[in-house]
This record gives C-alpha cells, sequence and structure tokens, in this order.
C-alpha cells in the first residue's frame, strides 16, 4: 500500500497524487522506471471499467501509475495508438470529491463524466476534460478516509 502524504494543516488546494504514463507493454517500461530509482509498490491492478492494468511505483513521496491496456477499445489503447506512449494524466488530491466536483461545475470547469469511478488502491476518481484543463487531463483523487 502507499504511504499517505500527510497533508500540511493549512493546505486547503490540491496536491498531486500520481502521474498517470501510459505504457504497451508494463514490464518493459517497469525496467525504465526502476533505472530511474522507482520502486514498484503493491500488486499490479486490472481496472475493467477503464480496460486498463496499473502498477504504481514510488520513490520519495513521488508517486507513478503506468498504465498498459487491457483491451484494444479501452481509453489508454485509444491513446497510444493516437499519440504513442507517454505522459497520460496528472492526479490531483482531493478530501472530498464530491465537494470538490461541486465546486469546479460551479466555476465553470467541464468534465469527461462526473460519475464517480474506482481508482487504484480503493481511491475514488473523476477526470476534468483536457480541453478546459488547458490540454492536460485532470483525475481528481479521493483517497479512503
Ligand atoms: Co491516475
Amino acid at each position: 500500500m502507499i504511504k499517505e502524504t500527510n497533508l500540511p494543516e493549512a493546505f486547503s488546494g490540491l496536491l498531486i497524487d500520481h502521474l498517470g504514463i501510459a505504457v504497451k507493454e508494463l514490464n518493459a517500461a517497469s525496467e525504465v522506471y526502476a533505472l530511474l530509482g522507482f520502486s514498484a509498490v503493491g500488486d499490479d491492478e486490472t481496472i475493467d471499467t477503464q480496460g486498463v492494468r496499473v502498477r504504481a511505483f514510488q520513490a520519495g513521496e513521488s508517486l507513478l501509475e503506468l498504465l498498459e491496456p487491457t483491451r484494444a477499445d479501452s481509453p489508454i489503447a485509444k491513446y497510444i495508438d493516437k499519440r504513442g506512449e507517454g505522459l497520460h494524466h496528472v492526479a490531483f488530491r482531493v478530501e472530498n470529491l464530491e465537494a470538490e466536483i461541486e465546486r469546479l461545475e460551479t466555476q465553470g470547469a467541464t468534465f469527461i463524466s462526473t460519475e464517480i469511478r474506482g481508482g487504484r488502491a480503493g481511491t475514488r476518481v473523476v477526470f476534468l476534460h483536457p480541453k478546459w484543463a488547458k490540454g492536460v487531463l485532470v483525475e481528481l483523487v479521493e483517497h479512503a478516509h
């Protein structure tokens, strides 16, 4: 399991939780990130609803999720077909996902979907639309409290 980062008491904004990296093959990608000093944490997780197998890597408090497609029609497979392997999303940690969705929607943010999905390690996630977030696919992630 991932060590939880304690939020500074006064911190009320968003922290980077992890970077998601789309890869064709987890084992080949793992060798690269191991050389960069990252260690795999936990077991691989398959998230059927998103057609993805996830392997988490950690160095210090920095977390990466390597994302391998499990089927040809998954969003990750389509991403790799179109753009090749690479940085897929940036995840920001929130304390209360429903409250953050409501706050951002009120401010005009657009989401890929506001339907909350299950992420890795028991987290709950939604994705903001990259057209709204200046070309970045932003994931909001709430860890189990
Ligand atoms: Co993610």
